[in-house]
């Protein structure tokens, strides 16, 4: 149940958050700084984690308190076998997610600088995405909360027009992380937009406030939502003016790694809390500001690596 107060989106929710993209086993190796092209160096530490977007969140949103469902492919590998141990690890329900014969899962090659605590990330993929078939498949009873990563646009749209249709009360949150081609098709039917800095610039905007009115009038979201990193975060409600909130810059910044992934995971908490949407954005900030400060994507504790 979603309602506007005064300038502010606010939304009453009980159940659990469905997550809907990919998870990838991520090798992250640490580095003193980021070397040249060419360049051989050694890690000073090196984790084989559950990452994906989507994951990510959920991880998040489950320590938060929140029951939690993804669906998404897996390969038929042991990497798909270390995903499913960590998402149980978490707590968080994966028996819809559909293993692929023969299938590889998605892998990201990541190095982390120390220096920075900024993140290069190589993804490999060779694995078909969730259709709208499989998400078909998948009971929609008891949600607070569908979430999308923005990809594979036709059929996320198709996923989309179903939860409208059968489960009209549930907000949908759609990630929009990067433009790709007929991302458009993901702008109507969401309440909610979680846009990225990378995301804006691909659209040619310097400013978040510039692009969050471009976009919330090319959608027919109630909130859209930009986070800039070190320049914190920016949201806007129909009918309403773009709010900034500055970064949240912890002590040290160690591992920048999955923070637009918890900022999502803080909104969507927020909001699922009852909180105005302005104030669900600040805790948000707050949350993918501590993030940075730690290893890891949940706090107090890393995705459990491979023995
Ligand atoms: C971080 C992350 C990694 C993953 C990559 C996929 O946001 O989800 O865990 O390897 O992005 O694009």
């Amino acid at each position: 149940m979603i309602s506007d107060v005064a300038g502010s989106v606010r939304v009453r929710a009980t159940g659990s958050v469905l997550g809907i993209g990919i998870a990838v086993l991520d090798l992250v190796n640490e580095v003193e700084v980021y070397p040249a092209e060419d360049d051989e160096v050694r890690a000073l530490a090196m984790r084989r984690v559950r990452g994906g977007n989507v994951t990510n969140s959920l991880a998040v949103l489950s320590q938060l308190g929140h029951p939690c469902r993804w669906v998404g492919t897996l390969g038929d590998d042991p990497a798909a076998d270390l995903i499913l141990a960590d998402l149980a690890g978490h707590g968080i329900e994966a028996k819809d997610a559909v293993r692929v014969p023969g299938g590889t899962t998605p892998i990201s090659s990541i190095l982390l600088s120390r220096a920075g605590g900024s993140r290069t990330i190589v993804h490999f993929r060779d694995l078909p995405e969730l259709s709208a078939d499989d998400f078909g498949r998948v009971s929609l009873d008891g949600l607070a909360w569908v979430h999308f990563e923005g990809r594979n646009p036709p059929e996320t749209a198709r996923m989309i027009r179903r939860v409208r249709e059968e489960a009209p009360d549930v907000p949908i949150s759609v990630e929009l992380e990067k433009h790709r081609p007929g991302i458009e098709a993901l702008l109507n039917g969401p309440q909610l937009l979680l846009a990225s800095r990378v995301f804006a610039r691909g659209g040619g905007f310097e400013d978040p406030g510039d692009f969050l009115e471009d976009l919330l009038v090319r959608s027919d979201a109630r909130l859209c939502v930009v986070a800039w990193g070190a320049r914190g975060a920016a949201s806007l409600v129909r009918g309403g003016h773009v709010q900034r909130v500055p970064a949240y810059v912890p002590t040290r910044i160690v591992d920048t790694l999955g923070a637009g992934d918890v900022f999502n995971a803080g909104v969507i908490h927020g909001l699922v809390q009852g909180l105005p949407s302005g104030e669900a954005v600040v805790q948000a900030v707050k949350l993918a500001g501590l993030k940075c400060g730690h290893s890891g994507v949940v706090m107090g504790r890393e995705s459990s690596p491979t023995p």
